[in-house]
């Protein structure tokens, strides 16, 4: 039987040492202390916790002028946990904790709409820069 995962909006009592195996793919991956302290300086996140490994294996945060818009940078779920919802329901629980923000935005590849059109989201055009240089510097 697959293990429950326990949903949280709180960091009380997380530690670097459960953030274990996130940023996959980055070519620079930030540390797990530095995990933590983007989850600090958010404005909302939501964790998924299994219990039994007391791991976090699954995370969204979001930051905000607190007024108008709130921004989605990072959702991810470890490798391990994928494909049996969490995703999902990291979205579900942070699009309704931002229900009341004028704008909510998403980048993602257009791989990726599908899943934040299930959400309930709608596809737009966006631009970015990347600078990995600014990951070793943290
Ligand atoms: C995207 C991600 C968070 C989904 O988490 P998850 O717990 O596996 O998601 P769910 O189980 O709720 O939903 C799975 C659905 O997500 C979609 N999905 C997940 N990864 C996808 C990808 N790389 N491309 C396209 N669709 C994808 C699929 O539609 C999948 O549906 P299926 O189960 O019918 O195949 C996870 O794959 C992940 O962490 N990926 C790496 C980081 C990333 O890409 N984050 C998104 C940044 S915009």
């Amino acid at each position: 039987m697959m293990r429950a995962i326990r949903y949280t909006d709180s960091l009380d009592g997380i530690t670097p040492g459960m953030l274990d195996g996130f940023f996959d793919g980055w070519a620079k991956r930030p540390s797990p202390q530095m995990h933590l302290r983007v989850l600090q300086n958010s404005q909302s996140v939501i964790l998924g916790i299994d219990d039994q490994s007391v791991q976090v294996v699954g995370f969204i945060n979001a930051i905000s002028d607190g007024v108008l818009s709130a921004y989605i940078p990072l959702l991810e779920v470890r490798g391990d946990f994928r494909g049996r919802g969490i995703g999902t329901e990291l979205t579900r629980r942070m699009l309704a904790k931002l229900k009341d923000f004028y704008m909510i935005d998403v980048l993602c590849d257009p791989r990726m709409q599908g899943f934040y059109e299930r959400c309930g989201m709608t596809p737009a055009a966006g631009m970015m820069i990347r600078n990995p240089a600014a990951v070793a510097k943290l």
